[in-house]
């Protein structure tokens, strides 16, 4: 292995393919084009240098082509070894970027393509889960001084931020993106709710008209992918462990039962919890034969894949789907239980990715501009920023909200008119 070069991709020929990819991804993310223009005449990051944990899509693509704008040196790893689009890789390798990533990368790999991204020293962080973050605080202390402040995409990612705060272990500020209502409100919802039936179906052509399709997990991403299920003709199961998300699915108008209960009935299952074995072995021992296993939190633990690949023989169907022989029932997974809609599909679509991704550019800024008086921990972006997401956002849609009026200002900061 050459430590010095500047990537490592699965094949550069690919990158005029890529360079296709992300032209189609920027024409659904205009605004982060709009924000782009603007780093490249302020440069925000001149001379500074960025590293980024993400998943190597056409969508990251765009981002890091605007951080390049704003004058960042960036580097880039894969914050899965199963979701780098290799086409895009290529493309931004052939621009200059630092990218380590292919599809079908293994652990070790993972973690030494993780490991030449920190070797480029970076003084900003982007992670998509908290592994780049947790390697350095464990592993490359010394470089801790060095980094102003992170940037952190996901809901898996923000809990392992705020469990290292509690145990004072947290020696940067890292702005948790995931909690932008611009961010976890849009991307989770509609974003997972599309993009986990799309790597459903191309893992396996499946119908979803009248299945039952379980759902485990009604936070922003069950929410999103219970409704698109139903909307496809499935009928629906949650499955929850906090009461009041049990009651809101209730409500919704889906079935709610445990796991123990779902197991039995389910045809197809799909784990968005971010928790460990929430569907385990004595759930899939209960299953029908025939069902479909898959998972779109951010790491492959919700299904108990130990357990399955250590007792049950298995076969692989095609790409992305393996079936297992539990106990002569045929039981399917799909995509070896990662996030199957980034490594069966292309993650969620460009537009909804536009406003998750100007939020890790503006924090990005943020950071940036705001490095002496940043303190350690996890903190928001500012709300007037995110509500400036929005409003960009509905700017390049071309749709126009009201304004209040003076009387309507007046009568929402007073308290005097009742009844
Ligand atoms: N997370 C979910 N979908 C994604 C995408 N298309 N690009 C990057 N990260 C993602």
């Amino acid at each position: 292995m050459d430590k010095s070069a500047k990537y490592e991709v699965k094949d550069l020929r690919l990158a005029d393919q890529g360079m296709l990819n992300i032209e189609l991804a920027e024409q659904q993310m205009t605004i982060v084009l709009r924000i782009r223009e603007r780093f490249r005449k302020e440069k925000p990051f001149k001379g500074l240098r960025i590293g980024m944990a993400l998943h190597l899509t056409k969508e990251t693509a765009v981002l890091v082509r605007t951080l390049v704008a704003g004058g960042a040196e960036v580097s880039i790893a894969s914050c899965n070894p199963l979701s780098t689009q290799d086409d895009v890789a290529a493309a931004l390798a052939k621009e200059g970027v630092s990218v380590f990533g292919y599809k079908g990368e293994d652990v070790k790999k993972y973690y030494e393509f993780i490991d030449r991204v920190i070797a480029a020293k970076p003084q900003i962080t982007i992670d998509d889960g908290c592994d780049l973050v947790t390697r350095i605080h464990k592993d490359y202390p010394a470089q801790l001084s060095g980094i102003m402040g992170g940037c952190e995409e996901t809901t898996t990612g923000v809990i392992r931020l705020r469990a290292m705060e509690r145990e004072s272990k947290l020696r940067y500020p890292v702005v948790a993106v995931n909690d932008n209502k611009t961010k976890h409100l849009l991307d989770n919802y509609y974003g997972t709710g599309q993009s986990t039936l799309d790597g459903i179906v191309r893992a396996t052509n499946t119908l979803f008209a009248g299945k039952v399709f379980v759902v485990a997990g009604y936070g922003s991403c069950g929410k999103g992918l219970s409704l698109r299920a139903r909307g496809m003709g499935a009928n629906v199961i949650v499955t929850e462990v906090d009461e009041f998300k049990g009651l809101q699915a209730v409500l919704d108008g889906f079935r709610v039962m445990p796991m123990a209960e779902a197991a039995k009935v389910g045809d197809i299952f799909c784990s968005v919890t971010g928790d460990i074995n929430v569907i385990d072995i004595h759930h899939i021992k209960a299953m029908k034969s025939g069902a479909i296993l898959a998972n779109s939190g951010h790491f492959d633990a919700e299904i108990n894949m130990k357990a399955l690949n250590k007792s049950y023989k298995k076969r692989r169907m095609r790409e992305s789907l393996e079936e297992y022989d539990v106990d002569g029932k045929k039981i399917y997974v799909c995509a070896e239980g990662r996030l199957v809609n980034l490594a069966a599909a292309e993650g969620h679509p460009s537009q909804v990715m536009a406003t998750s991704f100007a939020g890790q550019a503006l924090a990005c800024e943020y950071i940036a501009c705001n490095r002496s008086r940043l303190k350690a921990g996890v903190i928001m972006l500012p709300e007037s920023l995110d509500n400036e997401i929005a409003k960009l956002q509905l700017e390049a849609l071309g749709v126009r909200v009201d304004r209040l009026t003076k009387e309507q200002i007046e009568y929402l900061s007073g308290w005097g008119e009742g009844t």
